[in-house]
């Protein structure tokens, strides 16, 4: 008999549903909050809200473009965290709710691991062991992957996340929340000129609260000089930004893959959305003798086919869990 997942993500700003059916995708469905754009950044208040309003068309949405019904799925999985508590329990009360009523086994499910098994929703898929750099807007973490479930962070930031980073340092120039997204499309025409600092952090370990001081500063010391300078020189600013932030996250993952001896090396998480880091992962891997994998963009930011794909690996295992099950903002893998 078939295997149905019903997979909900609603960690963060985005509302997420999809169908599995014997590890293919047969939907992958989204709802975007740009409410947030009108605050710089996400509102938790205001992203458990949108995600009550989003979550039943979008789970209806899923249904309809899979052609299954409610009473074909075999199991529904979910995000447990890590995310922002107000909107995990709007995802989390709505998946309990549904697999009440069908009387079907709930699965959880860890947000980084699913990041990392999207690599898994389509094909090529990546053979074990590899290392998996998770870049995200609330994560940066280097990944041992040792078999689907089996993970071991061998690095991680010590304070702000890449994604973060680049945000950050696109609010100081004065664009949009997220500004990630755009920064790569300026990026793309400028040439990176100005040199930030690269932080000094030992092990595989990652440091971005230094270069985001360091664009506060820059930008504060030249706009004192010519109060236009941002503007003159966004592309400029944006491709230097981008150039620091993919040589220090490529720079440990090179020396993770000596480290280790492993030649699969994989980038997912929003930042693998990035093509700076997509196009130097692609030439270190040439250098180095790696297979590279970097999932289509619909993977790499947050998106419910990873969730009903890491439920889908769990259910096999039969890994599940009860209706007392809670959210947990912050969790470790
Ligand atoms: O994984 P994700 O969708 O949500 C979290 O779990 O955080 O990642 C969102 C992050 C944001 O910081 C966003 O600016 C960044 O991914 N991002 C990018 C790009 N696309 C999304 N950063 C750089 N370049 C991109 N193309
Ligand atoms: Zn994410």
């Amino acid at each position: 008999m078939s295997v149905i997942i019903l997979g909900i993500e609603s960690s963060c700003d985005d509302t997420a549903a999809a169908v599995l059916k014997d590890g293919v995708i047969l939907s992958n469905c989204i709802a975007n909050q740009e409410v947030h754009k009108l605050y710089g950044g996400v509102v938790p208040e205001v992203a458990s809200r949108a995600h009550q309003e989003n979550i039943v068309p979008v789970v209806d949405m899923a249904l309809k473009k899979a052609a299954v019904n409610k009473e074909e799925i075999s199991a529904v999985a979910f995000t447990n965290g890590p995310g922002l508590i107000g909107s995990l329990i709007v995802g989390t009360s709505f998946a309990k709710a549904f697999a009440l009523s069908l009387d079907i086994p709930l699965v959880d499910v860890h947000h980084m691991q699913a990041h990392v098994l999207a690599h898994f929703a389509e094909d090529p898929k990546p053979n074990f062991p590899f290392l998996c750099l998770t870049v995200s807007g609330g994560h940066t973490q280097i990944v041992l992957v040792k078999n689907h479930l089996e993970m071991e962070v061998i690095g991680q930031t010590l304070d702000d996340a890449a994604g973060e980073a680049f945000d950050k340092a696109g609010k100081m120039m004065g664009l949009d929340y997220p500004a990630g997204p755009q920064i790569d499309r300026l990026a793309k025409l400028g040439i990176p000129r100005f040199k930030f600092p690269e932080p000094q952090v030992k092990n595989l370990d990652f440091s971005f609260s230094g270069i985001k001081t360091a664009i506060l500063y820059f930008l504060r010391d030249q706009v004192k000089e010519n109060p236009d300078f941002i503007t003159e020189n966004l592309a400029d600013i944006c491709a230097s930004v981008q150039e620091r932030i993919v040589t220090i996250l490529l720079k440990k993952l090179r020396i993770a893959a000596r480290l280790h001896r492993i030649h699969t090396v994989a980038i997912a998480g929003g930042v693998s959305a990035n093509t700076g880091l997509r196009n130097g992962l692609e030439a270190m891997g040439k250098e180095e003798g790696w297979v590279t994998h970097v999932p289509r963009f619909e993977f790499c930011t947050d998106n419910a086919a990873m969730i009903a794909v890491t439920g889908y690996f769990k259910f096999l295992k039969g890994e599940f869990v009860g209706q007392d099950v809670s959210p947990v903002a912050r969790m470790r893998f």
